[in-house]
């Protein structure tokens, strides 16, 4: 895989529009219905970058035929019922584990390799094969393959709660096999993600029969056989969220199209507390999908974030928030309870000056703490995010190593945070060399003020 970073001249304030893309954490598992049906599930405002290129790759292994056009996908069976993924297309996306449920509820059985995923912390699938099992799935597992079989699934009442809240995946993964199973399932302790919402619209709409979903208790009766349809994917609430924060970081302002307001409720509130202001364009439109104005009070003020399932604080936002919070004037308080270890971006932001303390899932960000650029490591999807945050925020060049994290997540950030007026580009790594290299020693690009006024006294 060739290495690319981005090199990042920071101190630009913002401003402009962008449209946000479709979620992600929608599609993947959006893209995992298709294997429910024969006919052609089309889906529309499909981003575009690794993690759905790695499910495409999948669905075609598992003999589903795939077309696509820019922003659209197409996926329609082509009689090849193949059960088994292979480890070398599951291990780079632990959404994999979505395909389990769709699989055996259609074709009796999957063969699918134990997924791989992000670095942060131990991500168990007990909770997904729970529900499996509870719907008359016999599970077995050896040499890192999961093999999952029934004749038929049978609906049954699973609680899904775990240590750590309800599970996204496990809530999808499951409501999918109930959907052909025979009779009712009721799932209690339901993931209320709206991306979990998404998913039921369109089994709904392949004739489905489920109620519940957005709520803790999600009703499925089941029926014989699913057909085609074609949904429109949800916007992206966190990619929404990490680009109303570039807007407020760098003291910018910055109007955001497609924002899905109402799936930000928690973050909103963060925000308001903050002193981002975040005011829909007009008071008419959808608070499904509307346009936003971003824009910042002179000072910000510190805050309290507590990560929780849905309708708490997003883990997917927690760092980035990080970021803004070394420009608050004040100490702030993250606690992380979904990914206890998710805090890999603490090391690299405190090269680049930020004031963190970290006691286990629990972290004081003293702020405001001048960031200054430095040669930082993206280690996962939303770290690396934080990072470029932190780095429009800098004073002078951050370059952010290994940003195909962050493609994972993010289409062309580099464009889109361009387009808004920040200096970013992506380069090979072995670019970055000689670049600083051409530069002389200690040269650093246009050294710009911070966006932010100085700290009063
Ligand atoms: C999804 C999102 C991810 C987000 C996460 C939490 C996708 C593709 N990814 O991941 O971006 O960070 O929700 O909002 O939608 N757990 C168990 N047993 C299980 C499954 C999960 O104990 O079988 C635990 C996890 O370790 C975690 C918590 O439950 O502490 C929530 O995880 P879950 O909601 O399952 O996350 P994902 O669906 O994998």
């Amino acid at each position: 895989m060739a290495m690319e970073c981005f090199v990042i001249e920071g101190g630009q304030r913002l401003s402009g529009e962008v449209r946000i893309e479709g979620a992600k954490n929608a599609a993947l598992p959006l893209l995992c219905c298709s294997l429910l049906t024969d006919d052609t599930v089309q889906l529309d405002n499909v981003s575009d970058h690794a993690d759905i290129d790695n499910m495409l790759k999948l669905l075609g292994e598992l003999g589903m035929g795939v077309e696509r056009t820019p922003g659209r996908i197409r996926v329609t069976g082509t009689g090849n019922d193949t059960s088994e993924a292979s480890y070398e297309t599951v291990k780079k996306m632990r959404a994999s584990i979505s395909v389990l449920g769709p699989l055996v509820a259609k074709r009796g059985k999957a063969f699918v390799s134990l997924p791989g995923g992000c670095a942060f912390g131990d991500r168990p699938v007990d909770l997904h094969l729970r529900g499996l099992r509870a719907l008359g799935a016999k599970i077995e597992m050896e040499g890192g393959y999961i093999t999952v079989s029934a004749d038929r699934l049978k609906g049954a009442t699973i609680f899904l709660g775990g240590p750590n809240g309800s599970s996204v995946g496990a809530t999808e993964n499951v409501m999918c096999a109930a959907t052909l199973a025979k009779g009712r399932t009721v799932i209690e302790g339901a993931a209320c993600e709206p991306e979990v919402v998404d998913v039921a619209r369109l089994l709904r709409s392949m004739g489905a029969k489920i109620t519940g979903d957005g709520s803790p208790r999600i009703v499925i009766e089941g029926v014989d056989e699913l057909s085609g349809a074609s949904h429109s994917v949800m916007p992206d609430r966190i990619v929404a969220g990490t680009y109303a924060i570039a807007a407020a970081i760098t003291n910018g302002q910055v109007v955001l199209h497609d924002f899905p307001y109402d799936s930000l409720l928690c973050a909103l509130d963060r925000w308001n507390e903050i002193g981002v202001r975040i005011e829909k364009v007009n008071a008419a439109d959808s608070d499904e999908r509307c346009s936003v104005r971003v824009f910042s009070e002179r000072f910000l003020r510190p805050t309290t974030i507590t990560t929780q399932p849905h309708p708490g604080f997003p883990t997917d936002l927690q760092a980035q928030f990080m970021a803004l919070l070394t420009q608050a004037q004040g100490n702030s308080i993250i606690t992380e309870k979904i990914y206890t270890e998710r805090f890999l971006h603490v090391a690299e932001l405190a090269r680049m000056g930020a004031q963190i303390q970290r006691n286990q899932n629990v972290c004081v960000i003293t702020g405001r703490s001048p960031l200054s650029g430095a040669e930082v490591m993206a280690s996962d999807l939303r770290a690396s995010a934080c990072l470029v945050l932190a780095g429009l925020a800098a004073e002078g060049e951050t370059i952010v190593h290994r940003v195909y994290h962050l493609d994972r997540g993010y289409a062309r950030m580099e464009q889109v945070l361009s387009r808004l007026g920040a200096k970013v580009q992506r380069v090979p790594a072995e670019h970055v060399r000689e670049i600083a290299a051409s530069r002389g020693p200690g040269h650093r690009l246009g050294l710009a003020a911070s966006p932010f006024p100085q700290d009063e006294g």
